[in-house]
């Protein structure tokens, strides 16, 4: 009876412990189809980043050593593609589908209606929102309008004040394009907002995707050097914006071929991209023209470097007292005092940035 008693158990414990097994490894085989069907789609990108690592050598590389020996690494760009802008061939029909086409020509080709020539009105420099907002704002990492519908209006510490997509554009022309303010209730401005709504229109409500706006790089160990980049310049850049930056002219003479980086058609000192951060990563993953993040072409110190050339250079000048009214707000390579620390407007402008950087998380730190 005992004998028998424990034989149906071992049979049951037996019984239990095969399915068990089996189960097991039903389970395995199920999470493993499902694991390599993940690792398939994403494929292309993995293979994109592993193409990027082995393709770092470069035309810019060969020609200036010196500098590749001491490059800090690059950060890998942690594989993003959670933002795709949607397709032209989804704008709707009617009205609505008009202005946002609108929009999205003004943005390519604003000089040709807002430039010195243009046919609507003269009131910016002669650059198109495009020529910084690359494929009509829509490419990954190149200050494109991914976030806009989802993060405005929003809160700038530069003006002190809520700022809406209007005016972020207005911001834009009186800076970028050094030009005027346009009216918010002209059928350009209406046009550019409706085109920029559309761009984001799948991006949840204050939700800014990786890949939007621009890679933010590593600060650098030193101050950026305008003389080091001065020979990135010579090297990549002088075939297409010009020995002087003065870029080129179209053959219809209204808007740039290629776009000034310096000198009366450019960019003034209140813009986003005098602060050497926001064109260092600009440059790094869209120049010379052609690059994306996937294939760059030069490394961070290369595009800091060249940053602090281009602009160490003369250009139209903003007044900007009004701007920044809490100075612990103003951003590290913000170039121009006062400050509310004790670094000097030189390392504010070039770098080093750690040291400043470090004493501003300290400070907004004790602050909580
Ligand atoms: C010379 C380069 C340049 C040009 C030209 C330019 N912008 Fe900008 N734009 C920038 C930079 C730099 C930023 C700031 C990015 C940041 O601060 O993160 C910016 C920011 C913006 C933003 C806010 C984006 C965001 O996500 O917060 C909008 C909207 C915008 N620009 C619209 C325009 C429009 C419209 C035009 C043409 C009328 C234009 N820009 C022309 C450089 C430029
Ligand atoms: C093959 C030609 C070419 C080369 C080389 C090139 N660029 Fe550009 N660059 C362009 C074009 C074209 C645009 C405008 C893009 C557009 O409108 O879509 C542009 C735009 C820019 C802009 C934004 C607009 C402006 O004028 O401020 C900056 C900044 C810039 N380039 C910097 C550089 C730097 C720095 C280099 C060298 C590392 C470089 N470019 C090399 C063609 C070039």
């Amino acid at each position: 009876m005992n004998q028998n008693n424990l034989n149906e158990t071992e049979k049951a414990i037996l019984v239990l412990s095969r399915t068990t097994a089996i189960i097991a490894i039903f389970f395995i085989l199920v999470v493993g189809i499902l694991v390599s069907l993940i690792i398939d789609t994403t494929d292309p990108l993995i293979k994109v980043v592993a193409a990027n690592t082995e393709t770092k050598v470069s035309p810019v590389d060969k020609t200036t050593e010196t500098n590749s020996t001491t490059s800090t690494s690059t950060p890998e760009i942690p594989v993003d593609n959670s933002w795709i802008a949607p397709d032209d061939s989804t704008i709707p029909q009617g009205k609505e589908g008009d202005q946002i086409r609108y929009g999205k020509e003004l943005v390519a080709h604003t000089a040709n209606y807002l430039g010195p020539k243009g046919s609507v009105m003269q009131m910016s420099n002669g650059m198109n929102c495009q020529n910084c907002h690359n494929e009509g704002g829509s490419k990954p990492f190149a200050f494109n309008f991914a976030a806009v519908k989802s993060t405005y209006p929003q809160f700038k510490a530069r003006s002190n004040t809520w700022v809406s997509i209007a005016g972020r554009i207005n911001g834009c022309f009186q800076r970028s394009l050094n030009g005027a303010k346009l009216d918010t209730t002209s059928k350009e401005m209406i046009a550019m907002v409706a085109y920029m709504k559309w761009l984001g229109k799948d991006v949840a409500k204050g939700v800014k995707p990786k890949n939007a706006g621009i890679e933010k790089l590593a600060f650098l160990e030193r101050a950026a050097d305008p003389l080091k980049g001065k020979a990135v310049f010579v090297n990549s850049c002088v075939s297409c914006h010009g020995k002087n930056g003065e870029g080129l002219l179209a053959a219809s003479g209204t808007e740039y071929t290629y776009p000034p980086l310096w000198g009366k058609g450019s960019y003034n000192d209140g813009a986003g991209l005098y602060r050497i951060s926001n064109f260092a990563g600009f440059v790094k993953n869209n120049m010379p023209f052609g690059v994306n993040y996937q294939h760059p072409i030069l490394n961070d110190e290369q595009s800091w470097d060249v940053a602090a050339f281009v602009n160490s250079q003369a250009r139209p000048h903003k007044d900007q007292k009004a701007d920044w009214k809490d100075l612990t707000k103003k951003p590290v390579d913000f170039p121009f005092g006062p400050y509310a620390d004790k670094f000097s407007e030189k390392q504010h402008k070039y770098g080093p940035f750690k040291p400043i950087d470090k004493e501003q998380k300290l400070k907004s730190k004790k602050k909580v």
